[in-house]
């Protein structure tokens, strides 16, 4: 069979180079792919973006599956297209895609269906905001409703930084965020203390398997410091998540976010992405829902996947994911994200990058996994984008993963590297 990834960052590199070992997969395109799926065997990169053009393509090359990486194609409604045209796809409709690419969606969602999450209201008026903000104190959370790529987020320490970022998001948007229809709308948050998880699913619009679980690092700097980023880093599994909370989060959150969507008409099939934040009492509540694997998570989870992902993947739509089990390896995987100079605000392009592992270096319990990245006419790689690459490594603990994972990239060099040196840090040294 022929696949088709639609993206280009870690978390595409990673899907392309796991459907790649599948026994039953001749060719994995990834439209429009990047430096290091031009060179992963098994694997082409496909010039695409324009989702027509790529269902004309699917229809031309007989894909068999295709999978989607990113929110963008996802909120555009790629999987609406795929599936008037009858070909086969995973990810959800655009109409299922607004539990990420509309925040106040999400959070009217949760409220109808009992899920638990963070109190919130939703201005367009500034005015009204920043009387909101007066009246509750801080610390308080600032999010913009519309795609903003993790970036879009101000969890406000002091009152003042809430009036900043409500000024922010509603006139000058210096974020960049993309607003939904309807224009710039802000949600207000109540903070909510504890630790994070990833928790992702995938759901045929019915049934649910869980993957592995997983922790992001969502701040730039060591020690969960400066401002919020896409990922620095991810390892798994996430030892906050103990078996307790596991089915906590399952029967309070998942089971009822799958019933509720088809329960309205609109079935979330594709990856679920819940970000949760679990209180010092092992109460779980949403952060946050996406719509597709998360980035760094997916390259630290499909590495410890045992399972045919494209088993998992045909068998999600056909309805079938109730007859799925899927197999993991018990050890930690770590990835350490490494970025450009000027990451997040303003990453700069274009420079050199040496010291990759060779193509016919000994195998390692590791992968140094593609994003930002670009073959350049003169064949040198460069970096492209704001994440550059995805360090990842396997370990029998945490600590190995991650003692692993830093001696992979210590050789990679590029200007302006940014990278932490503490991804890991909750797992290697739990409280
Ligand atoms: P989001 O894009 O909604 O996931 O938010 C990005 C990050 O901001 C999250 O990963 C959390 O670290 C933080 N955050 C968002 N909402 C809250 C909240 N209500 N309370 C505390 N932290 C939050
Ligand atoms: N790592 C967070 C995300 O993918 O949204």
């Amino acid at each position: 069979m022929k696949v088709l990834v639609v993206g280009s960052g870690g978390r595409e590199h990673a899907l392309a180079w796991k459907l790649a070992r599948s026994p039953r997969v001749r060719t994995v395109f990834v439209a429009p792919g990047n430096g290091g799926t031009a060179i992963e065997p098994g694997v082409r990169n496909l010039p695409l973006t324009d989702l027509n053009a790529l269902a004309d393509f699917a229809r031309a090359e007989d894909i068999g599956l295709t999978v989607v990486g990113p929110e963008a194609p996802l909120a555009a409604g790629i999987v609406d297209l795929f599936r008037a045209c009858g070909l086969r796809i995973f990810g959800p409709t655009r109409a299922a895609a607004q539990l990420e690419s509309s925040k106040a969606f999400a959070k009217e969602f949760m409220h109808r269906h009992g899920i638990p999450t963070a109190r919130h209201a939703s201005f367009t008026e500034a005015a009204a905001a920043h009387d909101y903000v007066r009246a509750q104190g801080a610390p308080i959370v600032v999010k913009a409703d519309g795609l903003a790529a993790g970036k879009g987020v101000v969890v406000a320490m002091t009152v003042d930084e809430a009036h900043a970022a409500i000024d922010d998001m509603l006139a000058a948007n210096t974020l960049g965020v993309q607003h939904n229809s309807g224009g710039a709308r802000v949600v207000i948050e109540e903070f909510m203390a504890g630790e994070e998880a990833s928790f992702i699913v995938a759901s045929d619009g019915k049934h649910v398997v869980a993957l592995a679980t997983s922790q992001d690092h969502k701040r730039i700097f060591d020690g969960d410091r400066g401002p919020n980023t896409g990922g620095m880093g991810a390892y798994s599994p996430a030892p906050v998540v103990t078996p307790n909370v596991h089915a906590r989060v399952m029967r309070e959150i998942v089971d009822p976010t799958i019933a509720g969507m088809r329960a309205e008409g609109t079935p979330f099939t594709g990856f679920l992405y819940a970000g949760l934040m679990i209180d010092a009492q092992g109460r779980p509540r949403t952060v946050e829902f996406n719509a597709r694997l998360g980035d760094p998570e997916a390259e630290v989870l499909l590495m410890r996947m045992e399972s045919d992902l494209l088993e998992l993947l045909l068998a999600a739509t056909e309805g079938r994911l109730d007859d799925v089990e899927l197999r993991w390896d018990r050890r930690y995987a770590l990835g350490v994200v490494m970025a450009a100079h000027g990451y997040p605000s303003a990453p700069r392009k274009g420079d050199a990058i040496a010291g990759l592992p060779a193509p016919d270096a000994p195998p390692v319990d590791g992968h140094v996994f593609h994003a930002g990245t670009v073959r350049a006419d003169d064949a040198t790689l460069r970096t492209s984008g704001g994440r550059v690459l995805c360090v990842t490594a396997l370990g029998e603990s945490a600590r190995l993963a991650r003692q692993r994972a830093y001696e992979l990239l210590q050789p990679i060099e590029f200007d302006g590297a940014q990278w932490r040196r503490d991804i890991g840090h909750r797992a290697v040294e739990p409280r």
